[in-house]
């Protein structure tokens, strides 16, 4: 068995029937982490929504939504897709720094539970949008509470160094204009740190901090969430992230005589264990400076390594016997920067051998592009033993369908 308990015999015949490089997702394994977080959180009221950005493809969102998780989205596009594929509207929030008015149309067409106001302006912005539609829209403040999450710094949300939330210190000022404005309805604060969060001491930070901003706020009747964001890490090597049911305990225990609703919104931990991107090697070579592995899989399949130096597990579908070599593994695209794992020791691999690349079911598909005109890989998910097919490899044709 490999990483994410794909067979090698299964993943054999998955590149014979759809090519490489090809992701591939264990269907249980998503479930599983579903069900343990519901489970985790089954003592308080809680809200999940699933952060799209991590993986949109259509059958996976399917499977979380049937759990009865919502959506957190981040552009009219999420939104769509959230909703196509069964998101309930009044557990969807949509998040980011710069909604445009059609996306913000968008949502309060489709009457969702809350905007995560990231602005004094954007408030202006919803509320006179809401109004000319004489409707109101459900908003949440997101606050930089200018925590440091202990993250790579490019996925630190939490600082007054970073363009995210209204600070702690305007807060007040957004507060007035939330309960005064018209259109508005101030549901809720919320937070959100960064992302791959591996310190549960961090959640437990915040959501004191935001229980306590809530105080005043909790005698209006429309206020009656917290939002904290998501963040929780995954293992990609040797991190030892919190459980579920620890970063439940951080969460909950500044909660719990708050009487607030919890909102969470999870996107790496539900799905990025649950995906693997199997590749081939094209060819092998040397210089007098390093081995390399050309594998058919690149940066526009993967781009986290080549982004934030990001680890990945990688190990051959059938080992072969030998000893041990330091290799860079690197795809087919012009630039030294496409790698998907540098000094790497593996068993010995020749042309023709098949690579698992584990970890990718979260921000490795949804992140991916057609840079140097490569098609976009497959997708396949596994259940009951069966792959299918979820989303197919795009095609020549497809690369030049929007030109004119
Ligand atoms: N909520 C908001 C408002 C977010 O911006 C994010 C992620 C999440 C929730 C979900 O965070 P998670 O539970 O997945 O950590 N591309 C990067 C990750 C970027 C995360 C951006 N925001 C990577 O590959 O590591």
């Amino acid at each position: 068995m490999l990483f994410g308990n794909f067979h090698p015999d299964l993943l054999s015949q998955i590149a014979r029937t759809h090519g490489t490089p090809c992701y591939v997702y264990a269907g249980e394994k998503i479930d599983a982490q579903c069900t343990a977080l519901l489970k985790a959180f089954s003592s308080h009221p809680t809200t999940f929504c699933y952060a799209v950005k991590a993986n949109t493809t259509r059958a996976l969102l399917e499977k979380i939504f049937r759990k009865g998780i919502g959506a957190d989205v981040v552009s009219g596009g999420e939104l769509q897709r959230a909703l196509n594929a069964g998101a309930r509207a009044d557990q969807i929030v949509f998040s980011g720094v710069g909604k445009q008015d059609w996306e913000i149309e968008l949502g309060i067409d489709r009457g969702i539970l809350a905007f995560n106001a990231e602005s004094l302006s954007e408030l202006e912005r919803i509320s006179a949008i809401a109004t000319g539609k004489k409707k109101s829209a459900g908003v949440f403040l997101r606050v930089n509470p200018n925590i440091d999450a202990k993250t790579n710094p490019y996925i630190a949300t939490g600082l007054y160094s970073t363009k995210f939330g209204i600070a702690e210190s305007l807060l007040d000022e957004a507060v007035h204009l939330g309960l005064s404005l018209p259109g508005l309805k101030l549901r809720g604060l919320g937070c959100h740190l960064g992302s791959q969060i591996k310190d549960a001491k961090v959640f437990k930070q915040a959501a004191r901090r935001l229980s306590r901003l809530t105080e005043s706020l909790k005698t209006h009747p429309d206020f009656q969430y917290l939002d904290l964001g998501g963040g929780l890490a995954v293992r990609y090597s040797n991190e030892k992230p919190p459980s579920v049911d620890a970063y439940a305990k951080a969460v909950l225990s500044p909660l719990q005589k708050n009487g607030l609703k919890l909102v969470l919104e999870p996107g790496r931990w539900l799905i990025a264990e649950s995906g693997a991107l199997l590749t081939r090697v094209i060819a092998t070579k040397k210089t007098p400076k390093k081995r390399f592995v050309i594998v058919d899989a690149a940066m526009n399949d993967l781009i986290r390594p080549s982004l934030y130096e990001a680890y990945h597990p990688i190990v051959p579908v059938e080992p072969r016997k030998g000893p041990a070599q330091t290799v860079d593994i690197v795809g087919p695209i012009c630039e030294t920067g496409d790698f998907l794992a540098l000094n790497r020791k593996l068993p010995p691999l020749k042309e023709g051998d098949l690579v698992l690349v584990g970890v990718t079911g979260a921000y490795s598909a949804a992140m991916a592009s057609q840079y140097n005109s490569r098609p976009r890989a497959p997708e396949v998910l596994i259940e009951a033993g069966r792959p299918k097919v979820i989303r197919r490899r795009e095609t020549l044709e497809s690369l030049t369908a929007f030109e004119v």
